[in-house]
Parts: C-alpha cells; structure tokens; sequence
C-alpha cells in the first residue's frame, strides 16, 4: 500500500472546432488539489544521469507536474514503494509528508512544476535517508 500520494488528473480544455489551439489545464483550489498552494518553483535543465530529491518532508504536501518532456519518481515511504513516469501536463503527482521522493530519467528539456502547501523551509526536510527511516518507524510503526 502507498500511503500519502497518488496521480491527480486534471481537466484538458480544448477547442472542438479549432484542434489547433492545443489545451489548456487549469487547477484551483481547493478544487482540484487537496491544499492551498503557497508556493511554486519548477525544475529545469537536468541532465539525464542526475537523480535528484533525496528527502521527504514533515508537513509539506505537494503536486508535481511535468510540463514538458518525461521525468521519473519514485516514491518509498512506511508502507511501500511506488515508481512513476510523469509525461502528461494534465496529470500531477500528489506527494504528502513522509515520502522520500527522488526525480530522475529527466528527458531533454523537461520541466517539472511543483505546486508547494507552504514557503520554503529548510527545518521541514529530511535529508538523511536513515533518519527518514528512523523518523517512520517512530510514527507509523505501531499502525503496520
Ligand atoms: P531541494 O529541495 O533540495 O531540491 P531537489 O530536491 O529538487 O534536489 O532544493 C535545492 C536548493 O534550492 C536548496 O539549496 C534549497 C533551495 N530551495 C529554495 O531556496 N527554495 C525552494 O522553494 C526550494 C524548493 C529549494
């Protein structure tokens, strides 16, 4: 079982009588992803062997979306392991707290956007693989 995460689809707006106006995806809140968004950045020019994430976090939730290209991750957490292909602009990726997460196989010119519940918080991570293991086993290890 993946606790705390899963794909989001989002609507894809279209024109039925002009195709070649593409799409556009919109996304509100509380709508469509489950918090306030607080903040947003985007990853960018990430050559291919980089793997990069390495962390969870405490409290922060988050929707990835890959925007152009294709981007990997993988995600492990208390109760599992889960890997996914992000390449669709309409579909993100909700992570909650406690996943360790890392992005990799990142495509020439790939853009990952990640939509952020809170501001930046250095405090709020995990950096270290073993202390996120510790820190689980703590939380969630009477509940198993
Ligand atoms: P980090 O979250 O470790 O990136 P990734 O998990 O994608 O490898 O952040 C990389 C650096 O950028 C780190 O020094 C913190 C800084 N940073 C900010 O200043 N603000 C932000 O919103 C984020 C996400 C990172």
């Amino acid at each position: 079982m993946l606790y705390n995460s899963g794909l989001l689809k989002f609507r894809k707006i279209s024109s039925p009588s002009n195709d070649k106006l593409g799409y556009l995806t919109p996304i509100e809140c509380p709508n469509d992803i489950p918090f306030e968004i607080k903040r947003i950045y985007y990853i960018y020019d990430v050559k291919k062997e980089i793997v990069r994430g390495n962390h969870s976090h405490k409290k922060l939730h988050q929707v990835l979306l890959c925007l152009n290209g294709s981007i990997d991750i993988r995600l492990e957490n208390f109760f599992g392991e889960k890997k996914f292909t992000l390449n669709d602009p309409s579909v993100g990726l909700y992570v909650g707290p406690d996943n360790w997460r890392e992005m990799s196989n990142f495509s020439e010119e790939a853009v990952l956007l990640v939509l952020a519940s809170e501001k930046y918080d250095e405090d709020d991570y995990i950096r270290d693989y073993d202390t996120f293991v510790e820190y689980n086993q703590k939380k969630y290890g009477g509940i198993k």
